[in-house]
């Protein structure tokens, strides 16, 4: 959309994509301020269809920080080769470096990035997880590279009696270390265990705004539960991992350059499709940091 007037409401206009979640939002131009009314308007649509897709938004770095600072502050990674050198707001989550050279496949950034190929949810090893994540897909794959988002409300409201009994009251493990076990990068240096140390969350939350209850796994950094043995756990997650993302409740998203897309990390998962690494994929994410602990469903 071309920046050459101010956005208006009348021209916001918000079309489902699935029957469980994801919309599609045009008339509006991120590169410009929102009024508080297009704010207002974007935030329902967000909380109601919980991933916005806006096509054809080609705006800078820091038009995107600007855009995901209105939702709240934003995350910094604690690692510098997840981290932009030029923004640090900005997560690359990118098979390209800084430089725009395309890194080979067995380079540690590369490595764990590809575990985004397993169904997680952003920064849920913080004491306070992630709101929600805002990514720009500035060079896209024709082939795979696909994300796909799942309905963690949905997923809670069909568990069986049985899946419900062992999550009810229970907390899971959440830690960053977990992915290094995942996939041949390297275990994570002392300092980087430092400074994100495990944390413990409960399996179903409440969302702070719609109230509603969810399923909370993120099964790239869950690695117990309480009162299980670690097997059990293990095998739990993946049960219920499996189960969240039945087609019911996926949306899956096909990329084109510039999308930008909006996910609400409160009451979803998502996962990339595998790409040939050999392919430029960069991606661009801001995250906004959580405003307050994890409430308990
Ligand atoms: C992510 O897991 O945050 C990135 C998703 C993607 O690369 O499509």
């Amino acid at each position: 959309m071309s920046g050459a007037h101010e956005n208006t409401v009348s021209e916001l206009k918000i079309r489902p994509l699935h029957p469980a979640l994801g919309a599609e939002v045009t008339g509006v131009d991120l590169a410009r301020p929102l009024s508080p009314e297009i704010f207002e308007a974007i935030h329902q649509a967000w909380m109601q269809h919980l991933v916005l897709i806006f096509p054809r938004q080609a705006i800078s770095d820091a038009q995107q920080i600007d855009f995901a600072r209105q939702f709240g502050d934003l995350e910094v990674h604690h690692q510098d080769i997840i981290r932009s050198k030029s923004a640090p707001e900005i997560f690359s989550v990118s098979n390209v470096d800084d430089d725009g050279k395309l890194m080979d496949p067995g380079h540690k950034s590369v490595a764990q990035i590809s575990l985004a190929q397993r169904w997680h949810t952003d920064s849920s090893f913080r004491p306070v997880p992630s709101m929600g994540s805002i990514l720009h897909g500035l060079e896209v794959t024709a082939e795979g590279g696909q994300t796909w988002f799942t309905n963690m409300y949905n997923a809670f409201d069909a568990l069986s009696e049985d899946q419900r009994q062992k999550i009810d009251g229970r907390k899971a493990r959440h830690d960053f270390g977990h992915m290094a076990t995942l996939a041949p990068i390297k275990p994570l240096s002392a300092s980087e265990r430092e400074a994100m140390p495990p944390v413990w969350q409960p399996m179903v939350r409440r969302h702070p705004v719609t109230g509603r209850k969810s399923l909370f796994i993120s099964p790239i950094y869950n690695n117990a539960v309480e009162g299980m043995a670690d097997n059990d756990a293990i095998a739990l997650i993946a049960e219920l991992a499996e189960f969240a993302g039945s087609d019911a409740f996926v949306y899956r998203h096909i990329w084109s350059a510039d999308d930008i897309v909006m996910w609400d990390n409160r009451c979803t998962m998502h996962q990339v499709t595998p790409y040939d690494l050999g392919v430029r994929r960069v991606m661009h994410r801001a995250t906004v940091m959580g405003d307050g602990p994890v409430i308990a469903g």
